[in-house]
């Protein structure tokens, strides 16, 4: 039998662990569900902050947060008050942030298929940066400016390095939807297109090369395809992406955003990247992934020959990771968080789908049942943003905490707000 104490590490910078209950900043995962109900998304401020402080210090000024990881007003504004530009990738992401207050200044357009009206709301409001990603939209933006137009582009480029967990490879054919290909030359012809359109300043060239990356050697790789790419071209901005991994179960271990920005200037340093080039990123789960927790009450427990099933009151609408990706938590007992967990159960959740599992093998104390409240560390990023109400489940709230005090940030769905597009 395997008997596993709860990882630690994988919680939000605040966490204290009690005997009967754990607190997340200076707040308790107990009271949080009694007064929220479950499930709830708990995020840690002084972790985002913290994470965000990072990225604004190690790379320059125009580094973004990748908004498509979580957003809410109230990230998009943490973000922007840490020093982060806020990276949006639709018409919907930008109208949340524009909500929010965000300076369009300071906002950066992505996007592999911007729609007519999502490029003419960003030329409008003036965002930061429209980062290219095909010649169609070259064609739109053509149409959308001229020569009294003030917009500023990066062009997004496939380095063709194509990064892995663990490991990356480097591939011949960019086999992507995102950016133009270098190597087969439609890179050069997009900077020479966005460069001859008046009103359109080009600043630079943009790769993104995967996500949950835990090695920094592809970035090194990257920057030096780009800034060969780049030598003669006279721009001032390079942009690494996102992609830095974080860990989510025990065992794993990622480098903070400070060693891979590190990594990435001395790269550059190296490469000989002239200093009037912004080196800028955008991470995304780096920075709201560990300062995230799901706390889920459990309805019920089904032994069968091949193992114990566990249901909790939410699943893959609230967190679909682990369905699109296979990928792995940890879960642990809030009321008993130091117990040696030796119970193993498939933790599921409540849709009519036999695939909805968030835990295939989760370990919890063998006193965990019926009406126990658990919580998944690490699903700060990609959960709630990829969230569904999939069986008609409403989404959960979210509420940050800060300094002994939780403030709700989304409510919870309610089922008017799913009745409420009938029409
Ligand atoms: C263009 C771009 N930038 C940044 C990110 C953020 O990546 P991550 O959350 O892995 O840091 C993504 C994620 O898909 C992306 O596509």
């Amino acid at each position: 039998m395997s008997s596993k104490a709860l990882p630690t590490s994988l919680l939000a910078d605040t966490a204290v662990v009690g005997d009967h209950d754990v607190t997340i900043g200076g707040v308790s995962l107990s009271e949080l569900a009694a007064t929220y109900g479950t499930p709830l998304f708990v995020y840690d401020e002084q972790t985002l902050r913290s994470r965000c402080g990072e990225a604004a210090n190690i790379f320059d000024d125009g580094v973004a947060f990748a908004s498509k990881s979580f957003l809410c007003g109230a990230m998009a504004k943490l973000a922007s008050e840490e020093g982060l530009c806020i990276d949006v990738s639709t018409g919907g992401e930008l109208d949340i942030v524009l909500r929010a207050g965000i300076v369009p200044s300071r906002i950066i357009l992505h996007g592999n298929n911007k729609s007519v009206d999502e490029l003419k709301r960003a030329i409008e409001v003036g965002v930061h940066r429209i980062v290219v990603d095909n010649f169609s939209e070259i064609e739109r933006i053509s149409s959308l400016t001229s020569s009294s137009s003030d917009v500023h582009c990066l062009i997004r480029v496939t380095p063709g390095v194509e990064a892995h967990t663990h490991d990356f490879i480097k591939t011949g054919n960019e086999d992507t939807k995102f950016g133009f290909s270098i190597t087969s030359g439609d890179a050069r012809k997009a900077i020479d297109a966005v460069a001859a359109l008046p009103g359109v300043t080009l600043h630079g060239v943009h790769a993104h090369i995967g996500s949950q990356i835990f090695e920094t050697a592809g970035f090194d790789e990257t920057m030096q395809i780009l800034a060969t790419f780049t030598k003669d071209d006279d721009f001032d901005e390079l942009c690494i992406g996102g992609g830095i991994g974080v860990a989510y179960v025990e065992g794993e271990s990622a480098p903070s955003i400070t060693q891979w920005g590190s990594a990435i200037r001395e790269a550059a340093k190296r490469i000989g990247l002239s200093p009037k080039i912004r080196i800028l990123a955008e991470p995304g789960r780096a920075i709201v992934a560990q300062a995230g927790l799901t706390l889920y009450r459990v309805g019920a427990v089904k032994p069968v020959v091949q193992r114990t099933y566990m249901a909790v009151d939410g699943g893959m609408s609230d967190n679909p990771r682990p369905v699109l990706y296979g990928s792995g938590y940890e879960a642990f007992d809030v009321s008993n968080p130091k117990a040696q967990r030796t119970q193993s159960v498939r933790l599921v959740g409540k849709h009519c789908e036999s695939g909805d599992i968030l835990i295939d093998e989760a370990w919890l104390p063998a006193t965990t049942g019926v009406e126990s409240l658990i919580a998944t560390p690490v699903t700060g990023a990609y959960s709630y943003s990829m969230a569904s109400n999939y069986n008609r489940v409403p989404r959960p709230a979210v509420v940050f905490v800060k300094d002994g005090k939780a403030r709700e940030v989304l409510r919870r769905e309610t089922f008017e707000d799913l009745a409420r597009l009938e029409v």
